[in-house]
């Protein structure tokens, strides 16, 4: 296969256009601050931007509750202002992907407001209505606790509808020809405003089927083909990543078996153990999380990810798992969500510690898959746990130590940025971090540069090397006749593992550090005995640095058939 997927081996980078940078003064931040930013982007590394919602929106759910799909929130800018970002991305060569939230849409779209003035309206069948209360109304509820149903009687309509969501956020009759044709015509309309595919918001439930009398829903998995078909027809290398927190035994269903449906999904599974990992120091059950999620197509890529703008989700864990976690890294109630997760961003739960913070990202980055960054985790931005729900890690980016952190000039905007605490502006910036040679920021730079010269690991095959020790994972990556090979211990304390690489001949004897000076020589059983210091990691080209020489131009697997090994 030629390597020119661009997904498979980039760096996504993952922001809100309300909080990146605020160019009109109005306290939200818009088009024109980001496109200001772009160089700032492009000096970091990242391959691609997924750009959360920002068509016009009442802003219930942060954007995620839209009204007009085909604009730009005017509190933003216009669509002109989104072009000249997009161009902006291409000339930088970074990639564009935005939200497509069609499962549901805000009850102040026009469609909703159609569909709901009468029975006979030409939207009526465009949402999911029902004459009684459904049966099952309090089940399946998305964010408990704070949600109360999933079915609300509308009085304009003398009916109840359906919302998966808040009870703003009336679902779509996906089922529904029409419905299925508008998606279609929504992602050919921002295809054609320069973006290269889409976040697909909530897809388990865009492809269920709904109605008061499904009591189990099932799964329409055709529809994903149909929304590719049309996607690569429109434009050949547009994707589509998936929000699919699904079981792994369905994940062929969402790739599809021949690779026809969708092109990435976030690896919710690898995600929940890995935060296990990193609390409990024991690395087995993150190895069966990559055991279980290994089946995939070539063409299909995982999206590795640590926090994002929701909250953690623990609910694949066992229950004791589940407490582990809480206790490690979520302790009070008021840093939990819906019974399930933690609503904390990533450098206060591992309490600052940059030898963890390394830790956590370097995982993100070698674990199989293309690594998704939340901005401001690049500098270890901090939460403001006084916001509600998931607004705490939801806060305006923090460029400097100038008023409002550099986002905005807008003295009555109560911008929200974080402005107390070791968290504040005042200290954790980019102009400051930019500064240190030592920063996170300069770090996190530096670690994306290596990830993207490790194609082995978006592209190869992989597997688990066994180290005897539960707190080390040793992870090995072969492509096109060339290995890396990366060693990552999860306990506070020092560990000396000892392993074979498992290559034969000389190759495995070499292990050469891509981070530091500290190469390793096997012993004479070909084994290697590395110190590892307490959250300790590395980075290893298996047999020496002249492995562009040796890269064979196709893929050979290890019985030395060529084809991709996945
Ligand atoms: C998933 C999004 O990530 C979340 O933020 C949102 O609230 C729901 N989908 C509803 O769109």
């Amino acid at each position: 296969m030629i390597d020119d997927l661009w997904y498979k081996n980039g760096v996504i980078y993952c922001l809100s256009v309300g909080t990146y940078l605020d160019a009109n003064g109005d306290g939200v931040g818009d088009f024109k601050g980001l496109l200001r930013r772009l160089d700032y982007l492009h000096g970091l590394g990242i391959t691609a931007i997924w750009l959360m919602p920002f068509q016009p929106s009442p802003g219930k759910d942060d954007g995620y509750d839209i009204s007009d799909h085909y604009g730009v929130d005017p509190r933003y800018g216009t669509l002109g202002d989104f072009v000249e970002f997009t161009h902006g991305c291409k000339q930088r060569g970074i990639r564009v992907i935005i939200d497509l939230v069609v499962n549901h849409t805000s009850d102040q779209h026009s469609w909703f407001k159609d569909a709901r003035s009468s029975n006979d309206s030409a939207h009526r069948d465009w949402y999911v209505w029902s004459d009684t209360r459904p049966a099952n109304a309090n089940t399946g509820m998305v964010f408990p606790g704070v949600q109360k149903s999933t079915w609300t009687r509308d009085k304009e309509a003398g009916a109840w509808f359906f919302h998966r969501f808040y009870d703003f956020q009336p679902d779509l009759n996906t089922s529904n020809p029409h419905v299925q044709a508008e998606i279609l015509k929504i992602m050919g309309f921002w295809i054609q405003l320069g973006v290269s595919g889409f976040r697909m918001d909530a897809v388990p439930f865009v492809i269920a089927t709904k109605g008061a009398k499904v009591r189990k829903p099932v799964e329409q998995y055709d529809m994903l083909r149909s929304f590719r078909e049309f996607l690569q027809w429109r434009q050949g290398d547009a994707i589509i990543l998936a929000e699919a927190n699904v079981l792994p035994e369905t994940d062929m269903e969402y790739f599809g078996r021949d690779g026809d449906r969708m092109h990435m999904m976030f690896n919710f599974q690898v995600n929940q153990y890995l935060f296990y990992a990193l609390a409990s120091t024991d690395t087995r059950p993150l190895a069966k999380a990559l055991a279980a999620t290994k089946p995939r197509p070539a063409t299909a890529q995982w999206g590795l990810f640590l926090r994002n703008h929701d909250e953690l989700d623990l609910g694949r864990l066992t229950k004791p798992q589940r407490q582990a976690v809480f206790k490690a890294f979520g302790p009070d109630k008021n840093m939990q969500l819906y019974d399930r997760g933690i609503r904390r961003r990533l450098a206060p739960m591992l309490g600052g510690d940059r030898r963890r913070l390394e830790l956590a990202y370097s995982l993100m980055c070698t674990l199989p898959g293309t690594p998704v960054i939340r901005y401001g985790d690049e500098i270890a931005m901090g939460d403001n746990l006084d916001l509600p729900e998931r607004n705490c890690a939801r806060t305006p980016m923090q460029w400097s130590t100038e008023p409002h952190a550099g986002f905005t000039e807008d003295d009555k905007a109560g911008s929200r940025v974080i402005d107390k605490g070791p968290y504040g502006y005042e200290h954790v910036n980019v102009a400051k971090q930019r500064r240190d040679p030592n920063s996170m920021l300069n770090w996190t730079e530096r670690i994306i540069r290596m990830r993207k010269e490790v194609p082995e690991v978006g592209w190869g095959d992989f597997k688990v090397i066994a180290a005897r020790d539960p707190a080390v994972l040793v992870i090995r990556y072969d492509w096109r006749n060339n290995s890396v090979l990366f060693v990552h211990n999860m306990h506070e304390q020092p560990r000396e593992v000892s392993f074979a690489t498992g290559l034969p001949g000389e190759t495995g004897r070499l292990l050469v550090n891509l981070l530091s000076e500290d190469h390793s020589h096997a012993d004479k059983r070909d084994r290697h005995t590395l110190m590892l210091e307490g959250y300790g990691y590395r980075w290893y080209r298996v047999g020496g640095l002249d492995y562009l020489f040796k890269r064979s131009d196709i893929d050979i697997d290890a019985s030395g058939k060529a084809g991709h090994p996945a």
